[in-house]
């Protein structure tokens, strides 16, 4: 045995990052009592091993904690073989059936303005209209989700005995750590309509040094919320995040939580070069091209959507009196289109569907 390995306080956040991600496998697996819930366990330890490969992936990060790393990624690969083991008795096609009914893990992301918050709300709603549990999670310093939802413009942030500070976290704070990633949301998450659980980025007020608003306290929220995301391996919860416009935040894998990914664009040229931009980002994801707003514009060049949401008035003036669209609007075109979206991912045969999005660079 050689000396101990001094951490730095970065290193020391990893490390307790990892361990916490074992606390919510135990607790995964402890409950584990049917082929589902063996399978989400073997999703969740192998969305951790993901999400541990961007920091394996280059030696300058976490350098003191590597051997912890490579040990965690055996110890997650561990849980996903105990977990296939499980099930390898089962018959492949119960298996399959059983993988289908998962939770989503959806991230809904695209240029501003394109639809992403329209799109999240409402396949969150009709989701839970259909009794699944869903958590719906804002991620836009910009927030909206919640109005979209039919909830008041105010809610939804975490409150501070939720975060932590910790010097080495990302931002410098992190969920706290007596409670698991779903307790966090069963306790804390507001009760949009149709049940679905609501958390955003709360109230982000001016800078204190005067100009612009206070970045620290969205990043807090954000860095909470991103693990929190991460760490929901609930096999029964569905998660839909709306994410900030752009490829800002993809780059940061505020999506690294998510299996299914929605890229929405709208007829303009410019939202069609934001999705190009953003595909590659996200191409080890189940991906859906939603092609939204459209008239009679012709089609994006080389971005053949998957899904298509027509230009609605309706839905427009419901968004321009701040009412939930599924509300004011329920027979809309716009609606319409989006419960066949919802249909997609309630589908039995949702895992075996072809990819056919195309992308061709431009
Ligand atoms: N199919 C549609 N028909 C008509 N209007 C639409 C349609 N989809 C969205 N809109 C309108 O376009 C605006 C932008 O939609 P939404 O807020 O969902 O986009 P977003 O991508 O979340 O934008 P941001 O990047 O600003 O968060 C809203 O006012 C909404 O009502
Ligand atoms: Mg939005």
């Amino acid at each position: 045995m050689g000396e101990p390995i001094e951490l730095n306080k970065r290193e020391a956040w990893a490390v307790q990052c990892m361990d916490r991600q074992l606390v919510v496998l135990d607790d995964l697996a402890s409950r584990a009592s049917d082929t589902r819930a063996w399978l989400a366990l073997e999703r969740q330890a192998g969305s951790y091993a993901r999400h541990l490969g961007t920091w394996l992936a280059k030696d300058t990060i976490f350098p003191a904690a590597r051997d912890r790393m490579r040990q965690h990624q055996a110890d997650l690969a561990g849980y996903a073989q105990r977990a296939r083991d499980e099930v390898a008795g089962v018959d492949p096609d119960a298996r399959e059936a059983a993988r289908a009914t998962l939770g989503i893990r959806l991230a809904v992301i695209g240029k501003g303005g394109a639809g992403k918050t329209v799109t999240s709300s409402t396949l969150a709603r009709l989701l839970a209209r259909n009794g699944r549990k869903v958590f719906a999670c804002d991620l836009d310093v910009n927030p909206g989700l919640a109005i979209s939802l039919g909830l008041p413009a105010t809610e939804g942030g975490l409150p501070p005995g939720a975060i932590e500070q910790h010097p080495g976290s990302i931002y410098g704070w992190q969920l706290t750590g007596d409670m698991t990633p779903i307790q966090v949301v069963e306790k804390f998450a507001s009760v949009a309509p149709d049940g679905v659980r609501f958390l955003g980025l709360g109230k982000i007020g001016p800078s204190s040094e005067g100009a612009g608003t206070d970045k620290s306290a969205a990043k807090q929220s954000v860095a909470a919320l991103v693990h929190l995301l991460l760490g929901i391996g609930e096999p029964d919860w569905d998660v839909i995040a709306d994410l900030e416009a752009g490829p800002t935040t993809p780059f940061e894998r505020y999506h690294a939580f998510s299996e299914d990914v929605i890229v929405v664009f709208g007829p303009a040229w410019r939202s069609a070069m934001t999705a190009r931009r953003l595909l590659p980002m996200v191409e080890d994801r189940r991906t859906i091209l939603l092609a939204n707003r459209f008239r009679d514009e012709p089609d994006h060049p080389g971005l053949a959507a998957r899904f298509r949401i027509p230009f609605d008035p309706e839905l427009a003036e419901a968004e321009r009196q701040g009412l939930a669209p599924l509300d004011a609007c329920p027979d809309s075109p716009a609606i319409v289109a989006l419960s066949r979206l919802a249909d997609l991912f309630t589908s039995a045969a949702r895992e075996a569907a072809p990819d056919d999005n195309q992308e061709v660079p431009v």
